[in-house]
């Protein structure tokens, strides 16, 4: 295992895999190029959706998928990976989910004017909330260092911090002495 604290992305990766077991439901919100989709794969979940909106991104999480032996899962729709936006999960979510990741921004290595936007993430984020099973987390990767991103990790601070305290509990990690506005995990469970 890699440093957890420099890398975000598998810090966050590592807490969202510790909601998964053998048999749950999880949604990967944003599947980009399938690193998360692959590691969350590899849960034995009984499903597991894979939103993105752009079909190259689907088709990368593919790719991943099939030549990481995973390929048997997404024929029989175990794996199941969409090309529609998150803020329309409720049309494809059947039931509840155990863990639901989402890791904002843009495709690495795709075009960079193609990132999350604030109305779909909030969206998105709201469905999330519902949809949730007791016990489980709702795992959320921030960009702030560019302008669509830094609206949405305000807003998702101001929802997370509303929350109610009865039902929901949230967390945030923030890397407090770098520089460049780095990744920020916004973590929230809905309690037992
Ligand atoms: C940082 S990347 C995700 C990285 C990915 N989790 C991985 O492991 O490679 C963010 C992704 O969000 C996708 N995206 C943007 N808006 C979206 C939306 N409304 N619904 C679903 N995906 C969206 C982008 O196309 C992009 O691929």
């Amino acid at each position: 295992m890699s440093n957890l604290l420099t890398k975000t992305t598998e810090l966050a990766m590592y807490i969202a895999s510790s909601y998964a077991f053998p048999g749950c439901v999880i949604v990967d919100a944003t599947c980009g190029n399938g690193h998360d989709t692959l590691a969350l794969a590899a849960s034995c979940p009984s499903k597991l959706y894979a939103f993105d909106i752009q079909q190259q991104a689907v088709d990368n999480t593919a790719a991943l998928l099939r030549s990481e032996g995973y390929g048997s899962l997404l024929e029989n729709g175990t794996i199941s990976i969409i090309c529609d936006s998150h803020s329309n999960m409720y049309d494809h979510v059947t039931g509840h989910a155990d863990l639901i990741v989402f890791n904002l921004g843009y495709l690495p290595g795709g075009d960079k004017t193609i990132t999350t936007s604030v109305t779909e993430t909030m969206t998105a984020i709201r469905s999330s909330l519902d949809l949730l099973n007791k016990g489980g987390l709702l795992c959320i990767t921030m960009y702030s260092g560019h302008k669509e991103g830094s609206v949405e990790k305000e807003q998702l601070m101001y929802l997370a911090k509303t929350l109610d305290p009865k039902t929901y509990h949230a967390a945030y990690v923030n890397f407090i002495n770098q520089h460049n506005a780095p990744p920020e995990i916004l973590l929230i469970t809905r309690k037992k």
